[in-house]
């Protein structure tokens, strides 16, 4: 039988519209259910789930009788589930072990309004066993403070792991601190202990009194890179030595109150030389917060140094974002670009310190666009936010953005007010966004089937397929650790390129692991293939043997 005239007409409409899509852009996408609670900390813990911290408070969604603090977001569904946690996790840190196994590290002394539900988090770690429930039903938090505890009181540490799959803890305060840090716990410490004592900081005695959240990092020799409100190191966690490096330049100060971020570079075989980005903060001479302002602008400096011996010679290489961002965060994109998310254009972290806060915020201007750092890229011409989208949402003080197994980042949190306040300006935010990159609406790569467990040092060959719509002239494989999103900086984030080529018949992808746990600290990570700039969703992998980190004897 014959089609009528008007379905051709039709078809060859649709041919026309088909053959000439428009180019898929960066997008924010908001979700339709909320975090439920404020989601100030982040952590991906599986391929399907992120778990969310905020204050004992009272946040609307309850569990057992009472506002819950913790969440599990199930990233398939975008749905949050309340977590029964036990003791108060606002302003921790956190971090995978060796074993898959999430701890989250101290937090606040403080119970809420004398609700006996609510234990002290200063010295907790609280665990969360890897979870192969997709929905992570029967998974829960788990916290025993006689059995697993912190040697010290710590609120606002820095959490990361180590080339043993260990956790490396790091500074902090032992009280509430309304601004600055005012009874530091300027000692590092590990999960599971090392050692019967923390180990003191010269560091962080310099460092002080903006050196809350230090921002370090796993270099690929086993030391550890450290900066504090302008002073940076490397510690050798090995021989206990710290080797001080220069300043941040032009007294810009980069950690809590004065939140700017800092990320390691993507690190790539054969020599994997590794090199720090540490953007935003402000430059200031006074910590008096009555002496700063909401108005007071942060700065636009981005700083570089590659932690080689002539790079530590030659410094602090400048280059200036797009705008001042105050508490931006740094992520990686599986193509090794970086996300230059969130924050404001002025003021400070904390809460209504300042003489003139908005609201109750002690910052103001929310940055709405975020920009793109390429690393290659010659100076001046890194940063850019051409085509990148613009938010309605302001995330300022205490939000969180991280990059999740599908390849997108999910964006959520906000709250610079005492417990929750939905009627002041820059109210608690209990909306969620995705920032989705273009190849989020394309046809992707697919990594068909990964072993879940890689060692180090193997060449491993799996089943690809990639849209024919690609050339595949560009080929990247990289190994990520999502890393801990917690006021604004993405602890234990990580990209290792590995060296990978693809089959004539563009069906098998061979690739080579790192080296050693140095290089990736054995745990779990994500792996992502990128065809000329159209990523894969990430398989879940567990690199190394999968075992409990080493405990003391
Ligand atoms: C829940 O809390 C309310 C108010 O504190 C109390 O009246 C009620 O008995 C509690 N319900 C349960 C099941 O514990
Ligand atoms: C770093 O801060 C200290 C203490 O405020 C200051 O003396 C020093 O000049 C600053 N360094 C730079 C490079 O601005
Ligand atoms: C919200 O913050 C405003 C400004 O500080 C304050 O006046 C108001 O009482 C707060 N509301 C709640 C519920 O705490
Ligand atoms: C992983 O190691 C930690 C630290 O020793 C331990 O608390 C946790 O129970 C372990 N989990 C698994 C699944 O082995």
């Amino acid at each position: 039988m014959r089609q009528p005239y008007s379905f051709y007409a039709l078809s060859a409409f649709f041919a026309l519209i088909t053959a000439a899509p428009s180019a898929p852009q960066w997008s924010f996408n908001l979700k339709e259910s909320t975090s439920g609670i404020v989601a100030l900390e982040s952590i991906v813990v599986s391929p399907t789930l992120a778990i969310f911290f905020d204050r004992a408070s009272d946040d609307p969604l309850q569990i057992n009788n009472h506002s819950a603090w913790g969440v599990l977001w199930n990233l398939e569904t975008s749905t949050a589930t309340a977590l029964d946690v036990f003791s108060n996790s606002f302003c921790a840190s956190g971090a995978l072990l060796s074993n898959g196994t999430m701890v989250s590290v101290g937090g606040d002394p403080r119970g809420f309004r004398g609700n006996p539900v609510i234990q002290p988090g200063n010295q907790a770690l609280r665990i969360f066993e890897p979870c192969a429930s997709p929905t992570g039903e029967g998974c829960t938090l788990f916290e025993n403070p006689d059995t697993h505890h912190l040697l010290e009181k710590r609120w606002y540490p820095s959490s990361i792991r180590i080339f043993d799959g260990s956790l490396l803890i790091v500074g902090g305060t032992h009280v509430n601190a309304a601004f600055y840090n005012i009874d530091p716990a300027n000692t590092f410490e590990f999960f599971p202990a090392k050692e019967s004592t923390p180990r003191p900081s010269a560091f962080l005695e310099r460092s002080l009194p903006s050196n809350l959240f230090p921002r370090i990092f796993a270099l690929p020799d086993g030391r550890v890179f450290m900066v504090a409100n302008n002073q940076s190191i490397i510690y050798d966690i090995e021989a206990n030595t710290e080797t001080i490096l220069p300043d941040i330049p032009n007294n810009v100060r980069v950690t809590n109150p004065i939140d700017g971020s800092a990320i390691l570079l993507p690190l790539s075989p054969p020599d994997y030389i590794p090199e720090v980005l540490v953007c935003g903060g402000t430059a200031t001479d006074t910590l008096d917060p009555l002496l700063l302002s909401s108005q007071t602008p942060a700065s636009s400096q981005c700083s570089r140094i590659k932690l080689t011996e002539e790079g530590i010679k030659a410094g602090w290489q400048v280059e200036h974002m797009l705008e001042g961002r105050t508490m931006p965060e740094l992520v990686h994109l599986p193509n090794g670009q970086i996300v230059i998310a969130n924050g404001g254009g002025s003021g400070f972290a904390a809460i209504a310190t300042v003489p003139d806060p908005i609201g109750n915020s002690n910052a103001d201007h929310p940055v709405l666009t975020p920009s793109l750092y390429t690393p290659d890229l010659p100076l001046g011409r890194r940063i850019s936010n051409k085509g990148m989208p613009t938010t309605n949402i302001a995330r300022l003080y205490h939000s969180s953005i991280t990059l999740t197994p599908q390849g997108n980042f999910l964006v959520a949190g906000n709250n610079p007010n005492v417990n929750i306040n939905t009627t002041v300006e820059f109210a608690s935010e209990f909306r969620v966004e995705t920032l989705d990159p273009p190849f989020m609406f394309v046809e992707r790569p697919k990594l068909l089937s990964v072993p879940k467990k890689l060692r180090f040092g193997q060449r491993v060959s799996v089943p690809i397929s990639i849209p024919r719509s690609l050339r595949a002239s560009n080929i990247k494989v990289s190994l990520m650790d999502l890393g801990f999103s917690t006021h604004a900086f993405h602890s234990s984030a990580r990209l290792v390129f590995m060296d990978a080529t693809i089959s004539p018949g563009r069906n098998l992808l061979t690739f080579t692991t790192p080296p050693n746990g140095r290089v990736y600290p054995p745990g779990p990570a994500t792996v992502f293939l990128t065809v000329d700039d159209v990523t894969s969703e990430g398989a879940w992998v567990m690199v190394g043997s999968g075992a409990p980190p080493p405990t003391l004897e």
